[in-house]
Order: structure tokens, then sequence, then C-alpha cells
């Protein structure tokens, strides 16, 4: 405690001002950090969504009782909801501004591209990252809204959804499309992560890249099963 006319020696505990939020946001490395975050969030979603993809092949039962039972806790629904728009703005702002700083601070294009080290993952980031933000958009109009769905629209019957969606070839195609999207972020996503995370040892380096592929694939893969397993009629 100060006492009036004296001066205060206590250290100040840091405080989360608009300000020191602002210069966090304003610093490459802040910024970064918090795309490593966020991507944590958003990937840890997409693995948990997969799941409650694939109980599709289990029936109409097993999707159609998950849908309820997370409609059913609306608080639990909406806080999920929160978090996630947060982390996508967030996610999206960054990796944008990120990109731009990067063209803007190469005044003189390279007169021939050299991609030693990179990958057609990493080089795709800022547009795999743009057709998942519209097809996010798009998804929740056609499943969620069942404004933008092209078949008969029934509110959380997901299953029945999902058919009378996937039956329309255009919209199959679309999800088909951006999955491969998805499938190439989280695997350049998951990569840098684990790097930003000290993972940079010559020795780790191959193991996570390769693993990254993977994860990114199979997550592309099984989501892609979905609507070529409603064209072919192996789900009806
Ligand atoms: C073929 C692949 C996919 C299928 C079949 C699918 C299916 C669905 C269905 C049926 C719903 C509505 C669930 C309900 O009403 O309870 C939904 C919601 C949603 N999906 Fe997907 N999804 C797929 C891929 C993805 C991917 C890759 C992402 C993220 C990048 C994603 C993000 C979302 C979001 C944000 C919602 C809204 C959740 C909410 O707030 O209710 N989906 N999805």
């Amino acid at each position: 405690m100060s006492v009036a006319g004296t001066k205060s020696i206590e250290t100040e505990a840091p405080q989360a001002s608009p300000g020191a939020l602002l210069a966090f946001w304003n610093n490459p490395i802040g910024k970064k950090a918090l795309m490593s975050l966020t991507g944590i969030i958003l990937s840890l979603y997409v693995f948990a969504h997969l799941l409650g993809n694939m109980q599709i092949y289990v029936g109409a039962e097993a999707i159609n009782g998950y849908a309820h039972l997370l409609h059913k806790n609306l608080a639990l629904l909406w806080t999920a909801r929160v978090v996630l728009l947060a982390a996508v703005l967030v996610h999206a702002l960054a990796g944008v501004q990120l990109y731009l700083n990067k063209a803007n601070t190469r005044p003189v294009q390279y007169a021939e591209r050299v991609n030693i080290i990179s990958t057609t993952a990493s080089r795709t980031m800022i547009w795999s990252g743009v057709l998942i933000f519209a097809f996010v958009i798009y998804h929740v109009l056609d499943l969620t809204v069942g404004v933008a769905h092209a078949g008969p629209y029934e509110d959380v019957m997901p299953y029945q959804n999902v058919l009378s969606g996937f039956r329309f070839l255009p919209a199959a195609i679309a999800y088909v499309v951006a999955m491969v999207g998805v499938g190439f972020h989280l695997w350049h996503g998951l990569y840098s992560l684990f790097q930003s995370l000290g993972m940079s040892h010559p020795r780790y380096t191959p193991m996570v890249q390769k693993g990254a592929a993977i994860v990114g694939t199979l997550v592309a893969l099984a989501n892609i099963s979905v609507p070529i397993a409603v064209l072919t009629g192996l789900l009806r």
C-alpha cells in the first residue's frame, strides 16, 4: 500500500490493458502465437467434428441422437460457437496480415521462385485458408441454418440433411474440393505448429512433416468418404 507523499515501491502485476493487447497483436511473434493458439482450437474442433461425422456410418439414430444431445445443452453449444467464431476471426485476420506483411517486405519479386524447403501445402496456406473460410460460411448456411440446403431441410436431423444435400452433385463436389483444402491446410498448419512449439530438431522435423501430411490426408479422406458414400448409394 502506498502512503500519500511517499513513493510506492510495489511492483505492478502486468495488466492485460487494451494497449498491451494491441502491442501483442502488432508484434509478429505475438501474432504468430495467437495463430498457433487459435490453430490448436480449430484443429481440435475439426478432429472432434470428424468423429461426430463418422457416426453417420453407425446409422441415423446414432448421428441424430448425438446432434440432439448437443442441441439440448444450449449453454455448452453457444459457448463453443462463440469460442469457435472468435478463434476463426483471430486466426483469419492474423493470417491475412502476416501474409500481406510478408508480401510487402519483399520489394523486388524473385526472378525465379526457389522452393527448396517449402511444400505445396505451405505455399498455398493463404488460399486454402480463404477456401475454408468461404466453405464454413456456406456449410453453416447449408447444414445448420438450412437456407442454402439443396434438398428439404429438417431441423437437427443431420442424417437426413446430409443425405438430401449430397444427392445434389454440385454440393457434393463443393464439399470434396473444400475438404482437399482442409487437408492441405491441416498438413502445413500442424507442421508449422510443431515447429513453433520447438520441435525443429533435424531428427524430428522429417517425422513431424510426415505425421502432419498423414493426419491432413486422413482427415480429408474420411470427410470426403461421406459425400462419396451418398453418391454411390452406400448411405441411403
Ligand atoms: C464432409 C464433411 C462434413 C460434413 C458431412 C459435415 C456435417 C455437418 C453437419 C451435419 C452439421 C450440423 C450439425 C447440427 O446441426 O448439429 C455441421 C455443422 C458445422 N460444421 Fe460440419 N461437416 C463437415 C466438415 C466440416 C469441416 C471440415 C468444418 C470446419 C473446417 C466444419 C465446420 C462446421 C461448423 C462450424 C458447423 C456449425 C456448428 C454449429 O454451431 O452448430 N464442418 N457439419
